[in-house]
């Protein structure tokens, strides 16, 4: 397809340029816009993303952008699974206005050169596994804000330590924009909805669901009074021991929002996970309280 041609009501847009016009374009008359930035490949987790704009903005763009930026070396930026036209076809059905899907040299030209540095916030969990993870992702993120000038951007909670990286750099760096941070959006024995789960085989599949049914014992075990940190620590790796191909990398309780390490298991703080299945790296999270953190 090329730039700027249209399906029934969806358009596509390749260039920043042609992005910008038709997003301006919409604003003209006062409209509300909706950004859903993502790295394609659609799920249900996604599409829950753009549901929640379609309802509450006037007009509603999604990014696809398999990031290099955010892969480190000997990751999986190459063989990232990509089907763009199945997601041009989800995005029109969900009532997607616009999607943007430029090339590398489109966001990075040569003479890309600056950056956006991450603090604290980025510096455990993921952004301890993944060095420079974080600066990618919100290099990216800063891009897209500044393309689009959205009045609410869409995020998952599957991704907390991301979703509080963008909260802070949003906060920080004054990008007026409402962030919006939605439910993790899962499949029927509970494993959170990636892309990455296309990694798996069978019965990688069937012993990843030791990650969530982990971390809801941990959840239940809080709710019933436990809030010593290392003992729901323990009690998500015993849990996930009991299926030899789930490897974690980390298993955390951190404050929901500094996604520092917590003293104590319960309200506002998260259990996180991280864990390699198979050739698939794959994160989850819950929350160790009653009331959903803000
Ligand atoms: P991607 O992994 O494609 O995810 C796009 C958005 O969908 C993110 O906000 C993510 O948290 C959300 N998401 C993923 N799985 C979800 C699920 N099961 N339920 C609910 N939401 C889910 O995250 C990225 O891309 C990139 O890092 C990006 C922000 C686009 C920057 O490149």
């Amino acid at each position: 397809m090329a730039t700027g041609s249209s399906t029934a009501a969806q358009r596509l847009a390749e260039t920043i340029a042609s992005a910008r016009e038709m997003v301006d374009a919409a604003r003209k008359d006062g409209a509300m816009v909706g950004l859903v930035p993502t790295m394609g490949f659609f799920h249900e987790g996604h599409l829950s993303l753009m549901r929640a704009a379609r309802s509450e903005c006037d007009f509603v763009a999604v990014t696809i952008f398999v990031n290099p930026r955010q892969f480190g070396e000997g990751e999986d930026l190459e063989r990232y699974p990509r089907d763009p036209e199945r997601d041009l076809e989800l995005a029109a059905a969900a009532g997607v206005d616009l999607v943007f899907m430029p090339g590398g040299e489109e966001m990075y030209p040569p003479g890309f050169e600056t950056a956006v540095t991450p603090g604290a916030t980025a510096s455990g969990l993921c952004g301890a596994s993944r060095p420079g993870h974080f600066s990618g992702v919100l290099t990216v993120v800063a891009k897209l804000l500044n393309i689009f000038t959205p009045g609410r951007a869409y995020f998952g909670w599957k991704d907390a330590q991301q979703a509080a990286v963008v909260a802070r750099m949003i906060d920080d760096l004054n990008f007026p924009v409402t962030l919006r941070v939605l439910p993790t959006v899962r499949e029927d024995d509970g494993l959170a909805m990636s892309s990455r789960n296309a990694y798996l085989g069978p019965e990688e599949r069937r012993q990843a669901a030791v990650i969530y049914a982990a971390l809801e014992a941990a959840r239940e075990a809080v709710l019933a009074g436990e809030s010593d940190v290392a003992t729901v620590r323990q009690l998500i790796a015993d849990r996930i021991g009991r299926m030899p191909l789930v490897e974690p990398e980390y298993i955390e309780i951190v404050d929901a929002r500094t996604m520092q390490p917590a003293a104590r298991a319960g309200e506002g703080t998260l259990a996180a996970v991280a864990a390699r299945v198979g050739a698939a790296r794959l994160i989850d999270n819950i929350h160790l309280g009653r009331e959903e953190p803000k």
